[in-house]
């Protein structure tokens, strides 16, 4: 037997009493899988039962509010408050303890983060009343009788959370919920004994948590906290350092480290990919040389080298990986068994919070598209196993399908025109900051070459090279879009290159000298602005023109990203922002006339042109196959311009519905 390569991390740990078999812990995730009436669903029992069969020692079950007229923080969260809800959370039990692992429950109140919509009058509720600018009472504060009644809701929400036989209890006190508001300076403005001071603004955790101990008697108790709010008048990682053994002095047996405030620093509670691997690690480790009790670290720990050193050299007594169990449920066992090639890895890209938070959205992943939909069976081809498919082109959505299409049962192959597979992945990885987009792109080249699928490179499918040999019996179109041209004089001119070309590395730097003049990069979306950012970083100075106004730049990225993207932006000294306008005529010598949205005209001297007006998909190929009658189904850009996650779920869905059509039909027995 070779040595356990994660010794440290596939350690058991006693917390209080209870052993947990692992340091690895799911953290809460609020999946929207709930019922409306806040009750746990099939579907939500399933999503937790394969990230427990996937060795994770301790799961968090996601966010549970205490009392849901006043405090609902999403559409479909769980409450716990009448002992009817109690059937279902025990189902959810047994299904992660029969797994192996140990159920811990997050219990919550939304505070100031409840939705208005959710709540029975309207209102939120606070420490202190909070008003918009205009004067706008958005939270408004709670008297002593309210406080009592939530201390009251924790309590028996625990209580309730006992009978459905959770071995653990959490208390979210972090993000700028209702325990963390009363907390932080920056919301509680108090002059009560509920605040004015750190002693006075600790008096309702405090009191939550001798509630909740009465509740939950020698079962371990978690307090979530936030270790630094990055916010002016927030709490900082020096008040927490004072803040923490409080804590555990107030009966705590566990902390867990999380960071930043949800309306301010959001873009710290769920990084986006620009932050590093283990950024947090240096919190939590703070936080751990203050107190005497297990201390778990969150956030951008996405490998299990990461996490093992984590626990090595004493940052932190357990792992809780969030986003890393969305993409990949048997991430513990796979690091377990020293199968760290083989996961399949969460680049931080937030397409779930996206799913999550549209309007009646639910949890997924852009790389996993059973996360939310584990309930769905394994597509099998059934009767049409050893068939053969075809899939034309070699992106994210492209590559996926042929993996599924090979799983299933059918005999794939895979063409790509370019001799590297890829597509818009590379693209999408090459500008700063987004090289955690490659770890996805070799994850799915290792996954091709252990698979049966046939990679053909260097292969431009058109319909007479499709019906050579045996007639397909599925043709899975995946070609993606193509460069929307550009009516502009002088766009053919040889100053003039599309910028998602540079993107692909078909040629990875300009042959243009860095200094005289700068390059001009048309085009304030996503492709545009991170174009400019990668020329900028090569040494160019930048003009990026857009047609849109400023606050418009980068719409269609991931809102978290976009926010960190356009701050970089409007901060990079290389990099000219000209917008509301557009270019008329290029010159041959790369001399540019702009329009401007006001009516005036400027010109501008420049060494480049960088075209990036998107791209649309081109039906040409499709209609040709149409009109073969061949069975062609069309994923991802090449159906509509989307996001890589878009594409493989396009792929997901095509390939379980042509596997339906392929299962017998049985009858209901009811
Ligand atoms: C600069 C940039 C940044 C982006 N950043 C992100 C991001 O951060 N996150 C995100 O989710 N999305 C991002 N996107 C979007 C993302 O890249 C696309 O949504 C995704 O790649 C679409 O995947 P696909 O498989 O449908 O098509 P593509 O990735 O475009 O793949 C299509 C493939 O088909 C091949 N092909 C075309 N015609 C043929 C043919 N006839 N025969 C054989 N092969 C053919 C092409 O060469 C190509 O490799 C970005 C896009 C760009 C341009
Ligand atoms: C979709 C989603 C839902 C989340 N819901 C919760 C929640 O219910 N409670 C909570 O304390 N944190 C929640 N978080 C934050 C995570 O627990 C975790 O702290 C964060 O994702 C950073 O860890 P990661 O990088 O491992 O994902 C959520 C994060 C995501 C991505
Ligand atoms: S959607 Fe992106 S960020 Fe979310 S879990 Fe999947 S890979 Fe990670």
């Amino acid at each position: 037997m070779p040595d356990a390569p994660y010794p440290n991390l596939f350690q058991d740990l006693v917390l209080r009493n209870l052993r947990i078999p692992n340091r690895t812990v799911m953290a809460p995730m609020s999946t929207n899988l709930g019922s409306h009436e806040g009750f746990v669903t099939p579907e939500q029992i399933a999503f937790y039962r394969e990230r427990a069969a996937g060795g994770t020692g301790m799961i968090i079950v996601e966010f549970c509010c205490v009392e849901g007229a006043t405090g609902r923080s999403e559409h479909r969260q769980l409450t716990l408050e009448s002992p009817a809800q109690v059937a279902g959370h025990q189902r959810l039990v047994e299904a992660i303890t029969s797994a192996g692992a140990v159920a811990c429950l997050q219990l919550q109140h939304g505070g100031r983060g409840a939705k208005r919509d959710l709540l029975s009058d309207g209102m939120p509720i606070a420490p202190s009343d909070v008003a918009t600018r205009s004067g706008r009472l958005m939270a408004r504060a709670m008297d002593d009788a309210e406080i009592e009644r939530l201390i009251e809701a924790f309590g028996r929400a625990a209580e309730l959370g006992v009978q459905a036989g959770y071995q653990a209890v959490e208390l979210h006190g972090a993000h700028g919920y209702l325990l963390t508001s009363f907390l932080s300076p920056y919301s509680n403005q108090r002059t009560d004994r509920w605040g004015g001071d750190e002693e006075r603004r600790l008096n309702f955790p405090r009191r939550v948590i001798q509630r909740v101990r009465q509740s939950i008697g020698d079962r371990p108790l978690i307090f979530r906290l936030s270790a630094d709010e990055f916010t002016p008048e927030g709490l900082s990682i020096e008040d927490m350092e004072r803040i923490a053994p409080k804590l555990e002095a107030a009966g705590v047996d566990a902390l867990h480290v999380s960071i930043g405030l949800g309306w301010t620093s959001f873009d710290k509670v769920v990084e986006p990919m620009s932050t590093p691997e283990g950024w947090r690690l240096p919190y939590s480790r703070r936080i751990r040389a203050v107190t005497g009790i297990p201390v778990i670290s969150v956030g951008q720990i996405r490998w299990p080298e990461t996490a093992e050193r984590a626990i090595r050299d004493g940052d932190a007594d357990m792992i809780a990986l969030g986003r890393p169990l969305l993409a990949d449920p048997e991430w513990a066992n796979k690091a377990r068994r020293g199968e760290r090639d083989c996961i399949r890895p969460c680049t931080s890209c937030n397409y779930c919070v996206a799913v999550s938070s549209a309007a009646d959205g639910a949890i997924g992943c852009a790389e996993n598209p059973r996360t939310g939909h584990e309930l769905d069976s394994l597509p099998d081809a059934g009767s049409r196993r050893g068939q053969r498919a075809v899939v034309i082109g070699g992106g994210p959505g492209g590559m996926a399908a042929a993996l599924m299409l090979q799983q299933a049962g059918f005999t794939t192959e895979l063409h790509e025109s370019r001799s590297i597979l890829g597509g818009g992945l590379i693209a999408s990885a090459a500008p700063p900051f987004k090289d955690k987009l490659t770890w996805y792109l070799d994850y799915l080249h290792r996954q091709l070459e252990k698979s049966a699928v046939e990679v053909h490179l260097d292969s431009r499918v058109d319909l007479a090279g499709l019906i050579q040999g045996e007639a397909p019996a599925i043709v899975m179109l995946a070609t993606g879009g193509q460069p929307i041209r550009m009516p502009i004089a002088g766009v053919d001119g040889p100053a003039v290159r599309d910028a998602y070309d540079l993107l692909m590395g078909d040629s990875p730097r300009l042959p243009v000298e860095i200094g005289e003049w700068p390059v001009l990069v048309y085009g304030g979306g996503e492709t545009g602005c991170e174009t400019a950012e990668l020329l900028s970083e090569q040494g160019h100075e930048v003009v990026l023109v857009s047609r849109s106004p400023v606050e418009q730049l980068a719409r269609s990225a991931e809102m978290i990203y976009r926010g960190v993207l356009k701050r970089r932006l409007l901060e990079n000294p290389r990099i000219h922002i000209q917008d509301n306008a557009s270019i008329e005529r290029i010159d041959h010598d790369g001399r540019v006339l702009l329009r401007h949205q006001d009516g005036g005209s400027s010109e501008l001297q420049t060494s480049a042109v960088l075209i990036a007006q998107g791209r649309r998909p081109d039906e040409s190929l499709l209609r040709s196959l149409l009109e073969a009658n061949l069975p062609v189904t069309v994923i991802g850009d090449a159906r509509r311009g989307g996001r890589i996650g878009d594409a493989v779920h396009d792929a997901y869905r095509a390939v379980h519905s042509l596997c339906s059509s392929a299962a017998p039909l049985r009858p209901l027995a009811c």
